[in-house]
């Protein structure tokens, strides 16, 4: 973190109430860090918005194991975009169904597109792209 530097800014006070109070309910002790999150989250959101960026992004399916050629399927994919796809998490969560959390690195297009292909696939019961962040442009 470079210099810290204190700015005012002029809000409604009903609006500031509200705030105040979602952001204790969060568990916020202060505005300040708060606020931060706030920011860090814009610029992240701001990332995703160039094709081009690198970046990080979690992709999370749940599917039924026993679902024909599924387990296949998402295999190949998975081979197939490595070494983009960095690390796979997989909970097997009762006797059929399984939660997967993919984690690929690469361009925001590129990222985007492989996750369209993982959460189509046929007996995919849930399929989520979360955006994450490589940190760097975070302070
Ligand atoms: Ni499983």
């Amino acid at each position: 973190m470079g210099e810290t530097v204190r700015f005012g800014v002029s809000i409604g006070r009903n609006l500031l109430k509200r705030f105040d109070e979602l952001i204790a309910e969060k568990g916020y002790t202060n505005r300040s860090e708060s606020i931060r999150d706030l920011i860090r989250d814009h610029i992240v959101v701001h990332e995703w918005e160039a094709e081009n960026q690198e970046t990080v992004g979690t992709v999370t399916l749940v599917y039924d194991h026993e679902t024909r050629e599924l387990t296949h399927v998402l295999t190949s994919l998975q081979h197939r975009y490595h070494p983009v796809i960095t690390s796979a998490l997989h909970i097997h969560l009762d006797e059929h169904n399984c939660l997967e959390v993919l984690v690929i690195k690469d361009r925001v297009k590129r990222i985007k597109e492989i996750a369209d292909k993982l959460i189509s696939v046929r007996g995919v019961k849930y399929g989520k792209l979360t955006m994450a962040t490589s940190g760097k442009e975070l302070f």
